[in-house]
């Protein structure tokens, strides 16, 4: 089977045709990045007239480029949520334009539910049906489910305050960085001293053992760059690498115990902050460890795109074009 995936949740619009759900033959990706920048953060009207504006182009080039007709393509599957609205409803529009113009199925698709699924992309027979722990962290949502098979997620754990990468983020924009503050942190913190600060994480009386809390460190950063007054590139770097380390460390110890205590061999993760080189690195080394397998996606698959929505649009039922409705505040599960 053949599917098109379209993804326009937040400022990426990314197109897809996907085989047999883990083949990507194309993909396209543009951002309206680059115009939020000067904001330090997404503008929804932006974001939805620039997908509006990127949308037909993208999906000619992708058919150019792929050499493959609409008469080729089974489905088409759209992000419905979570995301902002105005922005899913650009995709929305799509999907039903193309559905109803070429007489194609329509999928929609839970956007946390296919940063998961683009971890498994790169096999295809992956074991959907086995216990499994997932792991979501982007720019608006931190996530630890237990997963029973596809789209099938309970959640052990989110956060209590800011999202892993708008951590990133955030921090990002306290050290002088560019937006998004995530990649800019990486790239940093590689000249840094990851011990340089300490940063300690406040353990939770109260609530889910699997929540998790960033505002502590964030605030402790906001304290360290006020107290130095001026940001040498040292300074810079030491903190980003402190930073990076610290919150890793503390996502990788949450995700390992939730994996060792569910009795799960099997770990996927997936979301734009599984960019991240230690990230991946560390829960590479922790996941050998205790025996359990890392399920993680490609560089490619990690921040938004249309691919991992096409993919997994393969797997669940198609709706109507009256059924096909926006749900911005859509959860894991
Ligand atoms: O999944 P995504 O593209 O969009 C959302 O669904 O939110 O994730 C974007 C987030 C941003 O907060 C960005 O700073 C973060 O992912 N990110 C990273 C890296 N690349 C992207 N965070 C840390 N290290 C990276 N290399
Ligand atoms: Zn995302």
């Amino acid at each position: 089977m053949l599917v098109l995936g379209i993804e326009t949740s937040c400022d990426e619009t990314g197109l897809a045709l996907v085989a047999d759900g883990h083949r990507v033959l194309g993909a396209q990706l543009a951002s309206s990045l680059l115009q939020h920048q000067k904001y330090g953060g997404v503008i929804p009207e932006i974001a939805s007239r620039a997908h509006v504006e990127l949308l037909t182009c993208e999906l000619e080039t992708l058919l150019e480029s792929t050499q493959i007709s609409p008469s080729q393509i089974d489905r088409v599957a759209v992000t419905r949520g979570p995301g902002l609205s105005g922005c899913l409803l650009t995709g929305m529009a799509a999907a039903k334009a193309l559905g109803l113009a070429w007489q194609k199925e329509l999928v929609p698709v839970n956007h946390l539910h296919a940063h998961l699924y683009a971890a498994f992309m790169g096999d295809p027979e992956p074991p959907l049906r086995q216990r499994m722990i997932g792991l979501v962290i982007s720019g608006g949502h931190t996530a630890l489910v237990r997963m029973d098979g596809i789209g099938r997620t309970s959640l052990l754990g989110q956060t209590r305050d800011d999202a892993v990468g708008e951590a990133f983020d955030k921090v990002g924009k306290l050290l002088g960085l560019g937006f998004p503050g995530g990649p800019e942190i990486e790239r940093v913190a590689r000249e840094g001293n990851p011990s340089a600060f300490r940063f300690t994480v406040p353990r939770m009386k109260s609530g889910s053992p699997y929540d998790f809390s960033l505002s502590g460190i964030k605030t402790a950063v906001l304290y360290k760059v006020r107290e130095a007054g001026s940001l040498t590139p040292q300074f810079v770097a030491d903190m980003a690498a402190s930073f990076q380390s610290s919150v890793v460390e503390e996502v990788v110890q949450k995700t390992v115990r939730a994996c060792r205590e569910a009795g799960a061999v099997h770990l996927a993760v997936g979301g734009g902050v599984v960019a991240n080189g230690t990230l991946r690195r560390r829960l590479a080394e922790a996941c050998a460890e205790v025996a359990v397998r890392l399920w993680i996606p490609p560089l490619s698959l990690c921040t938004d795109n249309g691919g991992m929505v096409a993919g997994l649009g393969h797997h669940l039922p198609a709706v109507t074009s009256k059924e096909l409705t926006a749900i911005p505040e859509l959860g894991v599960s």
